[in-house]
């Protein structure tokens, strides 16, 4: 959780103008809610019990006035958080899309397109949630609860004290809880992807499936992997639903004690009614902050694997590294000298020496799954060779920029690329 706040608290730094009204919007709600509270007080001790006739005409404008500051304190809020948020997963999904598009041709065989999929889109979306939604919410009720509890001890610090040690019993089954959460988080992401990609594999081999009659064994393929994400949403569901209640019971432990202490302080003549029922009502009021913060680190478990997720894609860095020279002149000559190529286990070239010179046209025959498309890739460095070296006139093709490379090499590929384009 730390670390997920430093991660994504520099990004706030661009945003100075929407994070000033972000934050003045929150004060508002704060002082707003605090005030709310504050204006019981003057209702009975004033109105009911003393009977002033002036003080009634001046509490329908207050009350009017403590809603609108904190209705407008929120709406100035929401809109400019969730502008700074989407702005910053706006910039994630570039950085991380243009990333991809340098990553070695290897990792795409490796990965399924499914996979990144639901890596740039959902993850993203998780984290979009941390952005826009968990930070501003987590300062935004942190301020409520210190305004209210600041209030609560400014009225009755003697009963503060009883509610305010019962609090922090309620921390250790919600920490308990918010591991559990990271768990099945971790695991229904995970499952996700996987039905995801189960499902890209059978699109993508449609035809193969088809003529082979194999329908009803992927159904059970996919059935398996849609079932596991069912497991661990439910799961997720379980958790989620345990953490209310316990908070729900806690606080009316906490409110009964409360009512109990503050009914004797009352007839004892140590406190006034308003100043009691103001005072319960800041405590009433503490609860939903209270609720919506466990919430929130529910919620940023989530966001954390999504996270972590995101940033193993960010990490990958490209093997074939481009050279720094332009390759600027018309290719005279193209040689390979002992070149053989491996994917993986998988042994598609071996010990390959050729050598082409310009105006030339070279046939390559063999079948398929000979190699042919190999040669051509080790030409562009879509693989590098394991052994051996590819020269362009005379200087391995590792020297140049790879912009240059493909600028003088013309490559059509065997499959078929369409771009949603014009
Ligand atoms: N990305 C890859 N990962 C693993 N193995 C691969 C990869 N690309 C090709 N191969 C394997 O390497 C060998 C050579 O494949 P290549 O595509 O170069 O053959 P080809 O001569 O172009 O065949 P075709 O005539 O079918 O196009 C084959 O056994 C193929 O299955
Ligand atoms: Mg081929």
């Amino acid at each position: 959780m730390k670390n997920l706040l430093k991660q994504y608290l520099p990004y706030l730094v661009g945003y100075k103008r929407q994070f000033f009204f972000a934050v003045l919007g929150m004060i508002a709600v704060a002082v707003g809610t605090a005030g709310t509270a504050h204006l019981i007080k003057p209702v009975l001790d004033d109105v009911f019990i003393n009977k002033d006739i002036e003080m009634l005409k001046l509490i329908p404008f207050l009350l009017v006035g403590v809603f609108t500051l904190k209705g407008l304190g929120r709406y100035v809020q929401t809109y400019y958080t969730s502008y700074i948020g989407q702005d910053v997963v706006r910039k994630l999904r570039d950085k991380l899309v243009s990333h991809l598009t340098y990553l070695d041709m290897n990792f795409f065989k490796t990965i399924h397109s499914g996979e990144i999929l639901s890596r740039v889109t959902n993850d993203i979306s998780r984290i979009q949630m941390v952005v826009a939604n968990i930070i501003p919410d987590l300062i935004r009720e942190t301020m409520i609860i210190i305004a209210l509890t600041g209030y609560v001890i400014y009225e009755s610090p003697k009963l503060a004290f009883y509610f305010l040690i019962i609090m922090p019993l309620a921390i250790f089954p919600l920490s308990k809880l918010a591991k559990k959460m990271r768990k099945y988080s971790k695991l229904s992401q995970e499952s996700t992807a996987d039905m995801t990609s189960r499902l890209g594999e059978i699109l993508s081999n449609i035809e193969v499936i088809k003529s082979n009659s194999t329908q009803v064994y992927e159904r059970e393929r996919f059935a398996k992997e849609n079932q596991n994400v069912f497991k661990f949403i439910m799961k997720q569901v379980k958790t989620n639903a345990l953490t209310s209640p316990i908070m729900e019971i806690l606080g009316s432990v906490a409110i009964g004690i409360v009512i109990y202490i503050g009914g004797k302080e009352v007839i004892d003549g140590h406190m006034t009614v308003g100043a009691f029922f103001a005072f319960a009502t800041a405590l009433f009021m503490l609860y939903t902050p209270i609720k919506r913060l466990s919430g929130l680190y529910n919620k940023a478990q989530d966001a954390i694997t999504a996270n972590t997720r995101m940033h193993e894609l960010l990490d990958t860095k490209p093997t074939i590294i481009a050279g720094t020279k332009e390759l600027t002149n018309v290719i005279e000559t193209i040689s390979l000298q002992n070149v053989s190529l491996d994917y993986g286990d998988i042994h598609a070239l071996k010990n390959i020496t050729l050598e082409a010179k310009k105006g030339e046209s070279i046939a390559l025959v063999g079948d398929s799954g000979a190699g042919k498309s190999s040669l051509v890739n080790l030409l562009v460095r879509f693989y590098d060779p394991k052994e051996g070296k590819i020269l362009i006139n005379g200087t391995d093709n590792k020297v140049f920029t790879l912009t240059s490379l493909h600028q003088k090499i013309a490559y059509v590929t065997q499959r078929i690329y369409i771009f949603n384009d014009t």
